[in-house]
């Protein structure tokens, strides 16, 4: 029997008709059977401020936040490009959970990231950055395939469900990489 594996996914976008949050959405049809996505949720973390975080430790959701990352075989990011970069909330997010005592949240954890906007080149410069910072992090991160999903306001229809044939069959190749990626880092059984 195929050994379950268990991903994270993080929305860079707080957004109600989010095209990031409608791609984490459309994931599972591409994945088999033995994959299962939990959505993470970082709305409402505060601003990192370290002199807040050594009076008073790490948030609750933080830890929180941490420890399903480390129960997760692997992350999954996806990130909109707002003025060519991360979103300050995501980079916040990312932030806090680089805190705490060793391993923090994402060291030596798996990642792979997709992005969507509006633009024509589908968050390439804020997936580069992004790709920069989980490195500071030590969280290995997929190289290839690349999905930039540009243009996003034509490839979803209005319920925001991804319609486009040529990002599906793409996202569709993406997936596979992904579950090979994510499990070369597994732990053996
Ligand atoms: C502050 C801000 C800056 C933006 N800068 C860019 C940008 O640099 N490049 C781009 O392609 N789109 C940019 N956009 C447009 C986003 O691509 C678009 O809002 C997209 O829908 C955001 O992702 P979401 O739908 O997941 O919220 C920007 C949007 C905002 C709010």
């Amino acid at each position: 029997m195929t050994r379950p594996l268990s991903l994270v996914t993080l929305s860079g976008s707080l957004r109600e008709r989010s095209f990031n949050s409608a791609l984490l959405r459309a994931l599972p049809e591409f994945f088999p059977d033995h994959v299962t996505l939990t959505r993470l949720e970082w709305r409402g973390l505060p601003v990192l401020d370290v002199d807040d975080e050594q009076a008073h430790g790490l948030p609750a959701q933080v830890r929180e936040l941490q420890q399903q990352i480390r129960a997760a075989d692997g992350l999954i990011i996806a990130t909109p490009e707002y003025n060519h970069g991360v979103p300050g909330g995501l980079k916040n997010a990312l932030d806090w959970l680089s805190r705490g005592p060793m391993p923090h949240g994402l060291y030596g954890v798996p990642t792979a990231i997709l992005g969507a906007s509006n633009g024509p080149i589908g968050t390439f410069r804020a997936q580069a950055m992004l790709r920069q910072t989980l490195a500071a992090l030590n969280a290995p991160t997929l190289p290839q395939p690349q999905v930039l999903v540009g243009n996003a306001q034509d490839r979803f229809d209005d319920s925001l469900t991804l319609v486009d044939a040529a990002t599906r069959k793409f996202i569709a190749g993406w997936a596979e990489a992904v579950v090979t990626w994510m499990e070369r880092f597994r732990a053996p059984a």
